[in-house]
């Protein structure tokens, strides 16, 4: 996709080119945008008939004039509620309107007004991503290419305010390398498990570290997991035929000094539950179950392209979790890699299992803090919805970085609490800790209690069970959402400053 900006011109050539209008529904139906356009007149003119009110999620496409070019309204409700949420909704209504009627070649009018209330450079920053996050579509397996989008060509953002060129090119390019680091984590989570499988996982991660030579990538395969002594993803993994896989990705590009900062993602290719075997319905979704690594290997290829001056390793736990013939057991007892052992009271509750040797295996770097993202409990789905990850710890400081990376990524978290009753939920009488709780209740919580046996850093931990995959939103089709990315960016992005 190219992407150009351009200053808008008193008079852009509406009508030559197929153009993206975003209007508010309390616009000023005289001034403004209609004058300057030769549609403007027309414009004026459906909005005097009510045709077009600006509402949030409006889109119109105004009838085919002699013109080359349509153009395409879109609205962005009240302007005193306009936000950037309002605004990747209403941008991605309109580009995928466009992509599905196949128009790949358009440009999109920035209003001072949005460029006012987002900034410029945010406004491009964020209006790039959602090009690339809109227009993704999970085509691999479909052979009708009828049914299949092609991808965007040439977009142009026609902005109004004055704009310094390399600015806005270094905008253009952070959103680029965002969206297609987003959509390549997308694309790792729609890939059935038959194909997404540990070792694919591994080759991709092999594949970004040849792509970029500073970025550093070790495999584990199953005897050296054994050797690392990683007995809870070695106990997880006996139940299926794949090989578990330990991948580890480090990017140090700053000065020892700075420190070492890792990402732990869960990294389940398929999660049926193995002997605790989960019921059939919506059994398909846990192929998504390993968007925890997803999202760290997409926060690791994005931090690469952009050659953040940081030291961050990514550690991705790889494994299907089936009920194959020699599949761990409820009351097995295993052996993470830190010593501490694990009663196993359900093979379901893996991804704890997993994340406990990741986490342990983290220790070696003496990191300054350690984030985990796992799609670990239906619980956190249950308490927090669709929108929402789970943010889990004890380091006031470090869920303050966490909040502010995610409000700046537009990814949403909430505070969940782990205190010394949780901890007590899952201490075993015959081992160090449980995978389970004692009720019903809590079950995000006692799984974040478990992990953090496990640490001895800052750490904290994000559930994104509930956000890592959904049926689709304005600017993102159903699937995998990529969520996290940005978020895990948007942290690295700050260390970097610190340093
Ligand atoms: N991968 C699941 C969590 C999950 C469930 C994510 C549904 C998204 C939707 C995880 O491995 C799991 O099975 N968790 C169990 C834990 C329980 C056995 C303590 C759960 O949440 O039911
Ligand atoms: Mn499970
Ligand atoms: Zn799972």
């Amino acid at each position: 996709m190219k992407i150009f900006v351009e200053k808008s011109q008193s008079k852009p050539k509406v009508g030559e080119r197929t153009i993206v209008i975003p209007l508010f529904e309390d616009q000023d139906r005289k001034g403004g945008v209609f004058e300057w356009s030769s549609i403007g007149e027309e414009i004026s003119e459906i909005l005097h008939e009510k045709e077009f009110l600006g509402k949030k999620g409006e889109v119109l496409i105004l009838p085919k004039k002699k013109s080359k070019g349509r153009t395409v309204l879109v609205g962005l409700g009240k302007s005193e509620h306009f936000q950037l949420e309002v605004w990747k909704r209403s941008l991605g209504k309109g580009v995928r309107f466009l992509q599905e009627r196949k128009i790949l070649q358009f440009s999109i009018f920035l209003p001072g007004k949005i460029e006012e209330k987002l900034g410029v450079s945010d406004a491009l920053r964020w209006s790039t991503e959602v090009l690339f996050t809109a227009s993704y579509q999970f085509q691999e397996y479909l052979t009708n290419k009828d049914r299949v989008f092609e991808n965007l060509k040439e977009i142009t953002f026609l902005v109004e305010g004055e704009r310094v060129k390399k600015e806005d090119e270094a905008q253009v390019k952070e959103g680029s390398v965002l969206g297609e680091a987003i959509n390549r984590t997308r694309h790792l989570g729609n890939l059935p498990a038959i194909q997404m499988t540990p070792a694919y996982l591994a080759e991709e991660a092999k594949k970004l570290a040849k792509k970029y030579p500073k970025l550093k990538v070790k495999i584990f395969g199953q005897e050296q997991i054994r050797k690392e002594g990683m007995g809870g993803l070695l106990g997880v993994s006996s139940g299926s035929a794949a090989e578990p896989k330990f991948i580890i990705l480090e990017w140090m590009n700053a000065p020892k000094a700075a420190g070492v900062r890792v990402f732990a993602g869960k990294s389940i290719t398929f999660d049926s539950g193995g002997l605790s075997i989960k019921p059939a319905s919506k059994m398909d979704e846990m192929k998504f179950d390993m968007l925890g690594g997803g999202a760290v290997l997409g926060a690791m290829r994005a931090i690469a392209e952009l050659k953040l001056k940081v030291n961050v390793v990514g550690l991705l736990p790889a494994t299907e979790n089936l009920s194959g013939s020699g599949a761990y057991r409820p009351g097995d007892i295993l052996r993470a890699k830190n010593g501490k052992t694990i009663e196993v009271l359900n093979t379901d509750a893996e991804g704890r299992v997993v994340l406990a040797d990741a986490l342990s295996y983290a220790e070696k770097y003496k990191p300054k803090v350690v984030l985990d993202l796992a799609t670990l409990t239906g619980a956190c789905m249950v308490a927090l919805g669709g929108n929402y990850a789970g943010l889990f710890g004890r380091n006031e400081d470090v869920l303050a970085e966490v909040k502010e990376a995610a409000n700046r990524a537009g990814e949403k978290v909430w505070p969940l609490p782990i205190d010394d009753d949780f901890v007590q939920e899952v201490t075993s009488p015959i081992a160090d800790v449980r995978n389970l709780g004692e009720g019903p209740g809590g079950g995000a919580s006692t799984a974040a209690a478990f992990l953090e046996a496990f640490t001895n850093y800052p750490w904290a931990h994000l559930d994104i069970a509930g956000v890592a995959w959904g049926s689709g939103k304005p600017y993102i089709r159903a699937g995998a959402t990529g969520f996290g990315v940005s978020l895990l960016v948007e942290l690295a992005k700050k260390w970097e400053k610190q340093a």
